[in-house]
């Protein structure tokens, strides 16, 4: 009697460890009408005003990514890019609209490489103008307006000039950021003049107010004469000039000949839920759809949740995926992807068929290679009252991008030429690695991770998922969407519990902080090679009741974000 009392003890201790980090989540903001869901308050805050004030989600999308642009600047903005993807409830339809940043036409193959020994030049494809690829997210944005926005741009842009010349007080994640980066900020005077008080090398801090009036003169040009100024006017050459007289390569060509593309959203299926994600240019839609498919039949919710078991099971289709990332993928305007073959259910089946239930396999080629944990980029999640979903991933690429702010315009500009497999076979800032598929090429995209994600449930809206993460947005999107559909948790729950990452190269597996020792043993026993590598990634989701429609929304308390409902 005494021993059965001690098992108990045990199992109900264990089990307590287990659950401890989502059970102290707290509950999900609960909505009726629409909700934003951003990992910064202010801009949710202005986005929650536009649909209160009758605007449509992309709408909300459109004020909500300008409004990131001055307080959340270090992490997206009108010098990056941008995926957007919408379901439009009226006709039922999910479009997917790319507004991905470009090489320039002056772009070549070997543009950051050594040619004496054929390596890539450390820094070039990640610092200063050199580094910059024609923003797409204006346009992107210009786009959804035009098909689908209810509110004149004008006041969709405003509220974020207005916020760019009032300033705003630092969060403590910026001012994190910015210490992080203050010696690849303060290199360039423009940087140094808008993010260091006076001739201080310490920039400004957490509670300080951050003003920014170039931004916000930048914005108000913007608001008032829309992209064409942008792409093919007074600004298109005040850019240009100043990036190529700096050495760089976007030309004011690269600008004008910039569109944002509509593409046919990569669609998949679990459990009866349809999934709808980001194509190519970028590797999110596939993977999600492949590594979900891939697990589907497993039935992971016998096991406990953030157990050993699915863990191994989770993390081995994670390999298989990112593999083929690895192999096929690129910009689809420049090679062929074959797509359905990649999603193809026997295919998926022979993946699946290699998984073994004890031991870690070894994908050939995977070696032992650093890889950087960070949350720069942004995701939010947006629902209004007619059931319109917008799920919006952009990035500058890493913290701050290229560090280089546009002088006069207080624009920074973004660093995503190294998306691009700068030498095939060798890794990025990520650790990615890449083959020619996706190496440089004239007005080519560059192959991306970031994953907007709609999920419908017999036609009607379900889900909205995204992360930033660099390729852990792949990962945490899955996790995320499993934790909800296989494990039973609420959206809050599951955006907060503990995550795992498996990209292929390199050949370990990236645990987070707050997964039990126990459960790391068990999987250093299957041949797996862990990294406890901090936390990661910002999900930033929204879950809807099938039955009630009621709205909820989870920020990840990785970060400092809100979901605003009403
Ligand atoms: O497009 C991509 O996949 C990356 N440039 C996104 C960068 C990102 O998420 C940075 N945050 N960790």
């Amino acid at each position: 009697m005494k021993r059965l009392l001690i098992i108990k003890t045990a199992i109900l201790i264990l089990f307590v460890l287990a659950y401890s980090v989502w059970s102290a989540s707290p509950r999900p903001a609960a909505a009726q009408n629409g909700m934003v869901v951003s990992s910064e308050p202010i801009a949710a805050g202005i986005g929650l005003q536009i649909l209160q004030d009758g605007g449509n989600a992309a709408d909300a999308a459109i004020a909500v990514a300008a409004a990131l642009n001055v307080t959340e600047g270090c992490n997206s903005g009108m010098g990056g890019g941008c995926f957007i993807l919408i379901y439009w409830s009226e006709t039922g339809q999910v479009f997917a609209i790319d507004g991905r940043e470009r090489a320039s036409i002056n772009a070549h193959r070997n543009l950051y490489i050594n040619s004496a020994d054929s390596t890539v030049i450390p820094g070039l494809s990640t610092e200063g103008v050199t580094a910059v690829a024609t923003p797409g997210e204006p346009a992107a944005l210009a786009m959804i307006a035009k098909k689908w926005g209810k509110h004149p741009w004008k006041k969709l842009i405003e509220p974020a000039a207005a916020l760019a010349d009032t300033g705003f007080i630092l969060s403590r994640t910026y001012a994190e950021r910015l210490i992080y980066s203050r010696e690849r900020l303060y290199q360039y005077p423009s940087s140094r003049e808008i993010f260091f008080p006076g001739n201080d090398t310490l920039p400004y801090g957490f509670g300080d107010r951050l003003v920014q009036k170039d931004l916000a003169k930048f914005l108000k040009k913007l608001s008032k004469q829309g992209i064409d100024w942008f792409y093919n006017g007074g600004f298109s050459k005040t850019l240009s000039d100043y990036i190529t007289e700096n050495g760089g390569y976007l030309t004011a060509d690269d600008l004008k000949t910039y569109k944002a593309v509509q593409r046919q959203p990569i669609r998949g299926s679990f459990r009866g839920y349809d999934i709808y994600s980001m194509p190519p240019p970028s590797s999110g839609g596939i993977h999600v759809v492949q590594i979900l498919e891939m697990l589907e039949p497993f039935y992971l919710r016998y096991w406990e949740p953030g157990s050993s078991e699915p863990l191994h099971i989770i993390i081995e289709s994670m390999k298989r995926a990112f593999a083929d990332r690895a192999y096929y993928l690129g910009d689809p305007d420049f090679v062929d992807i074959p797509l359905d073959g990649l999603l193809d259910s026997t295919y998926l089946a022979d993946h699946r068929s290699t998984i073994k239930p004890h031991q870690a396999s070894n994908i050939p080629g995977a070696g032992i290679l650093p890889a950087r944990e960070s949350s720069e980029t942004t995701h939010f999640s947006i629902i209004d009252s007619k059931g319109n979903m917008v799920a919006v991933t952009a990035s500058l690429n890493t913290s701050f991008g290229s560090a280089v702010i546009l002088p006069g315009w207080g624009l920074l500009l973004n660093n995503h030429m190294d998306d691009f497999s700068l030498q095939p076979g060798a890794p990025n800032y990520y650790g990615l690695v890449g083959s020619e598929a996706n190496a440089i090429e004239p007005g080519k995209r560059p192959l991306s991770s970031m994953s907007p994600t709609i999920v419908l449930k017999d036609s009607k809206p379900a889900g909205i998922f995204g992360s930033p993460g660099g390729p852990k947005i792949i990962t945490t999107v899955v996790q995320t969407f499993l934790n909800i559909v296989e494990f039973g948790m609420d959206v809050q729950q599951a955006v907060d519990f503990p995550r795992v990452h498996h990209q292929w190269k390199p050949d370990v597996v990236f645990v987070e902080d707050g997964i039990p020792t126990d459960v790391l043993v068990n999987l250093q026993a299957k041949g797996h090679r862990i990294y406890q590598a901090g936390l990661w990634s910002s999900a930033q989701c929204i879950w809807i009741d099938p039955e009630t429609g009621l709205i909820t929304g989870g920020t990840d308390s990785r970060s400092e974000g809100i979901a605003a409902g009403y």
